[in-house]
């Protein structure tokens, strides 16, 4: 007997839940791509990426998934040799510095570990001894969907300015992006990334990048540089040429109808829905804890990000759970990944996701654990109802 009838909920961090406002916004015929529509299309969008990053800088559009992005960044700022300092918090830092270490540059990765955030002070105290700034750059995520932590990178912007370091400061904000405040100006960052399939509610394969005047400083002597890539490549008045070739036409409708709800809804409101529904995930996870066998894997609750929790399992096979949930009641969670294979499953509250979406999925967890034996406290998503029926006013 299962009790999946209807439509599969994907609770999983990417690609997330389209809304059908997004879907059906591809469904027309594509543009001719010289056409004054598509120009302003574009230039729509990047004045808008640009604003979802608070940035004055310039920002790209990427046919690429976030592993593009990230390229895209490196490429162009970078020269064969230079020195790398990847902040670690979790597994996508690290991804990301793997990536600029096969490209040539020297990569350090300053050791963090997976349950906790980025230290500013850490980041600072290194920095000062790097006296001939060989340094030239510094790769972090604002949030790691892998470990669930949530970096500040605000204190870790003014950490590198206090110790008076010139390295680029560099911010993956893929699995936060129009979720949790982000402020690329304010908080010194110089060049932000992002992709289309989580917070942006867009079908994966669209890479962001925000770029600002030090990076172009950067980007005016890198050698790393690739057509493709390259941004000074994508300036200029020539349409085709800000893609780099034939534009995502569909993507683009995609992207620009997301935006346009995310507008509607107000970026504040967004954000405090997801910070709002994140609390409502965690109030559930801390009542199954419990038992003793869940628990969450970020130990500081100030370092749980708004977007996805990793919910540790000692003792008891978390793929159990998710088989449960998928295959019974049709909620598909996200799987522990990285150190954490095996031993975590992941529940996303990031883009499209109201009340019953997150409601139901805490549900499901707790008809799971019922159903396998698994001990955890009784009435966790009772304790999500409380939250959000106390804080979500009348
Ligand atoms: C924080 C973060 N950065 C980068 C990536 C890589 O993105 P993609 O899988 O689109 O290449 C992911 C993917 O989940 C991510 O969560």
């Amino acid at each position: 007997m299962t009790v999946r009838a209807g439509r599969e909920f994907l609770a999983i961090p990417g690609p997330t839940t389209m809304p059908d406002q997004v879907l059906q916004a591809m469904h027309r015929p594509a543009l001719d791509i010289y056409s004054a529509e598509m120009l302003e299309l574009t230039e729509s969008l990047l004045r808008d990426l640009s604003k979802l990053f608070a940035t004055m800088g310039k920002s790209y559009i990427y046919i690429a998934n976030g592993h593009g992005a990230w390229e895209a960044t490196l490429s162009n700022v970078l020269s064969r040799g230079d020195k790398v300092l990847v902040l670690e918090s979790g597994r996508f830092a690290i991804g990301w510095g793997q990536a600029a270490a096969a490209m040539g540059a020297d990569v350090e990765v300053l050791k963090g570990d997976w349950r906790r955030a980025i230290r500013p002070a850490e980041v600072e105290e290194r920095l000062r001894r790097d006296k001939e700034h060989k340094i030239k750059a510094i790769l972090a995520v604002q949030v790691d969907t892998a470990s669930g932590a949530y970096n500040d990178i605000e204190a870790i912007g003014k950490a590198i300015k206090a110790a008076g370091h010139p390295a680029l400061f560099m911010v993956d904000t893929v699995a936060s992006l129009g979720c949790m405040p982000f402020e690329m100006d304010k908080w010194y960052v110089d060049v932000a990334m992002s992709g289309s399939q989580k917070g942006l509610m867009t079908p994966p394969g669209l890479g962001f990048v925000a770029a600002n005047d030090r990076a172009w400083d950067a980007h005016k002597k890198a050698d790393l540089r690739t057509p493709y890539w390259d941004w000074t490549e994508r300036e200029g008045s020539e349409h085709y040429r800000k893609y780099a070739g034939t534009a995502p036409v569909h993507l683009l409708f995609a992207l620009r109808e997301a935006i346009n709800m995310l507008h509607a809804e107000g970026l504040e409101n967004a954000f405090e829905r997801h910070r709002l529904l994140g609390e409502a995930v965690r109030r559930a996870v801390a009542v199954w804890g419990e038992g003793q066998v869940l628990g969450f894997n970020i130990a500081e609750p100030a370092e749980r990000s708004n977007t996805v929790t990793t919910v540790t399992v000692k003792g008891a096979d978390p793929a159990a759970i998710q088989r449960y949930a998928k295959e019974k009641c049709g909620v598909v969670l996200g799987t522990g990944i990285g150190d954490l294979q095996g031993q975590a499953f992941r529940i996303a509250h990031m883009g499209h996701v109201n009340a019953p979406m997150i409601l139901g999925t805490l549900g499901v967890v707790e008809v799971a654990l019922t159903a396998l034996n698994i001990p955890h406290g009784k009435a966790g998503a009772d304790a999500a109802i409380q939250w959000l029926g106390e804080n979500v006013k009348a």
